[in-house]
């Protein structure tokens, strides 16, 4: 495989050619490799590797060191995709200054080439910019405000939440990001949105119209069972085949059927009956 890396450049040209960005979140080094293998557009280590990967209740417990480490395995198996690197809850919110130099740390230290944060944050964005990281920003049901949201609502419902939207995706193009997840919010928002910004959009249960998409790995693939989303769509069942797989090895080892003589080392011929009369 020799193709090109993706850039920001390139995701930004996006918007012009009108070519569907294309991204999927992954946490390890195995996932991404596999996912770099594809023609996807961006990998995002997400913040949801605290419910995915780590067994948390949210992400709000999930750490900038958490991510770090996390990112720098995915960008171990990433040569082509851009990888992004989620900023944690309280890893940008405290200050601007906290905010750049968190960001830094998840370029050097983790090698992404670019981060995302939620939320309403056009000072931060800007700042973190002008140190020459690109920014990637994310606003309706953002996951690290559902105690103010009181839960995973959808956004942007009414008048009045639906203009602060879109007035939030103003302000943070403004301050420079090169795309905006778009979450949580009715189709027609999105649109609107998609359709008035000049950087990309990038929608997960933001309807038809946006620029790109992005899902939960585990969520397309089947792995997470618990709970599935409206706005997912299950492109296989691995968990099934886990299961099954699990279950066919546990049958075989029982019955002695695993391992054959073809998974076996044998000694060379002879050696093992020498030790055997040195004994
Ligand atoms: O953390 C995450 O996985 C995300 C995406 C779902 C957008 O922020």
């Amino acid at each position: 495989m020799n193709k090109r890396p993706v850039t920001v450049p390139d995701i930004l040209e996006r918007k012009l050619s009108r070519k569907k960005i294309t991204a999927l979140t992954a946490y390890d080094y195995s996932f991404s490799k596999l996912l770099d293998a594809t023609d996807l557009d961006i990998i995002l280590v997400g913040d949801s590797l605290g419910m995915v990967s780590l067994g948390h209740e949210n992400t709000l417990s999930v750490t900038l060191q958490n991510m770090i480490d996390h990112t720098r395995a995915v960008k171990q198996g990433a040569q082509r995709a851009l990888v992004v690197g989620d900023m944690p809850f309280m890893s940008y919110q405290v200050s601007v200054e906290q905010a750049v130099s968190n960001a830094g740390r998840l370029i050097q230290e983790g090698g992404a080439s670019a981060v995302k944060l939620e939320g309403r944050m056009a000072d931060r964005v800007e700042a973190i910019v002008k140190a020459g990281i690109p920014v990637m920003g994310h606003i309706g049901l953002t996951p690290q405000s559902v105690h103010q949201f009181g839960g995973y609502k959808v956004q942007g419902k009414n008048y009045l939440d639906s203009r602060q939207i879109r007035q939030d995706a103003h302000d943070l193009q403004n301050a420079g990001i090169f795309s905006l997840v778009l979450e949580g919010i009715p189709g027609e928002l999105a649109e609107e949105i998609t359709a008035e910004l000049k950087i990309p959009t990038i929608g997960i249960g933001a309807g038809t119209k946006c620029d790109g998409q992005i899902l939960v790995l585990h969520d397309l693939l089947g792995i997470n069972q618990d709970f599935v989303p409206k706005f997912v769509k299950q492109y296989a069942q691995l968990a099934d085949s886990l299961k099954e797989a699990v279950g066919e090895y546990i049958q075989e080892v029982q019955d002695e059927v695993f391992p054959g003589q073809e998974h076996t080392y044998h000694s060379q011929k002879g050696n093992l009956k020498q030790v055997n009369d040195r004994d």
